[in-house]
């Protein structure tokens, strides 16, 4: 079997950060969230790879390169406009051929990996697997409407969902799919759509299987399903202290990288904190992922993403917060009291 990456799209709901970072290279845990998915694919035995990529290539390919990191071989497919799921399906036809395939959506994240999925899909005579989730925002998803446990329809976004099971971004196919994306027609949003490939399949009496997903899963591409997203994986990861730690308190669910300093402060766990980082006089609450080379001196934090290089002093306590590479929170040395935004398109700030 071949694996289909999906990591084009632009990522417009978690601008600004997305005008300068693929959303597939936001880092969860301090790991960019497209590295998950990779993982959990190479777990299943997969180690061929087709890359979907859009306007952000040149970044995902040099973040993934050829795959060898992961002992696989990336082959990059360039998608020439983001017109959908189905038409990126479609792009990688040459790539993908006649064989067997699980479609990951870069931005996807699941608890419990893919590879009893692919185990079972490998062998059997289905055209399609699906994997469905329980979700209380049905609306801002593909939703399946079942008997049973028979899927009889599949609706993308529905206005008035039929059910609360969404369309989870992992689909495993067989090439019959092409056959169902060959006759689509663009939906309301403009974009050939996945979800009515797959309804496409149930109308011509293919073999659709649905699973439900236990465990939790996150499509990261809104902030608060991104520091959702990174809470998960903090739970559930092992942590280590590699960096220097002076007068400080900090719990044994806490990671703190190479060449880190430590310096007068706590961290409650779980929380990572990367390479290099100067941490001092500082609070770090449970949550928290900071990245390479970040400075935090006289600030509190807690339930946030820090992106590398940024500089955070004298602050107040930041919460809920997903801060981009390089960014300076300082407070004035002098009057007025008052705030100095340097804020790109999009950017969002919430005062207390
Ligand atoms: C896409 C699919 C949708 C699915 C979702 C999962 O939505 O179209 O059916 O439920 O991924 O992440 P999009 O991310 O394009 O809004």
């Amino acid at each position: 079997m071949k694996a289909l990456i999906l990591a084009g799209g632009k990522g417009s709901r978690l601008r600004p950060i997305t005008f300068s970072t693929a959303k597939q290279l936001v880092p969860v845990a301090n790991k960019p969230v497209i590295e998950y998915g990779i993982e959990a694919i190479r777990e299943a035995g997969i180690s061929d790879f087709g890359i979907i990529v859009g306007d952000s290539h040149a970044e995902i390919e040099n973040a993934l390169g050829d795959g060898s990191r992961w002992e696989a071989k990336f082959t990059y497919i360039p998608q020439v406009a983001p017109l959908g799921l189905a038409h990126a399906v479609k792009t990688a036809k040459p790539y993908l051929q006649d064989d067997r395939f699980i479609m990951y959506l870069g931005d996807n994240l699941i608890k419990t990996g893919v590879a009893g999925l692919v185990e079972e899909f490998k062998n059997d005579a289905f055209d399609a697997s699906i994997l469905l989730t329980r979700v209380p925002n049905p609306e801002e998803f593909g939703v399946a409407e079942l008997d049973g446990d028979r899927v009889v329809r599949l609706e993308e976004k529905p206005k008035q969902p039929k059910s609360d099971y969404a369309l989870v971004g992992v689909y495993l196919f067989g090439p019959s799919v092409f056959d169902a994306i060959d006759v689509l027609q663009p939906s309301f949003r403009g974009e050939y759509e996945i979800t009515d490939a797959i309804q496409g399949l149930i109308d011509a009496g293919k073999n659709v299987r649905s699973h439900i997903v236990t465990g939790w899963w996150k499509d990261t591409g809104t902030v608060q399903a991104m520091l959702e997203a990174n809470r998960l994986i903090l739970e559930s990861m092992s942590h280590s202290i590699k960096g220097e730690i002076q007068d400080s308190e900090i719990d044994d669910t806490v990671s703190v990288g190479e060449g880190a300093r430590v310096v007068s402060s706590c961290i409650r766990g779980p929380a990572i904190i990367g390479p290099g980082c100067v941490i001092e006089h500082a609070y770090v609450g449970p949550f928290t992922s900071i990245a390479a080379g970040v400075t935090l001196k006289n600030a509190e934090i807690e339930y946030s993403i820090v992106m590398d290089d940024c500089r955070i002093e004298d602050a107040g306590r930041i919460t809920g917060s997903l801060i981009g590479r390089g960014v300076n929170v300082t407070r004035a040395a002098r009057k007025p009291a008052s705030l100095g935004l340097v804020l790109g398109d999009n950017s969002s700030v919430t005062l207390p």
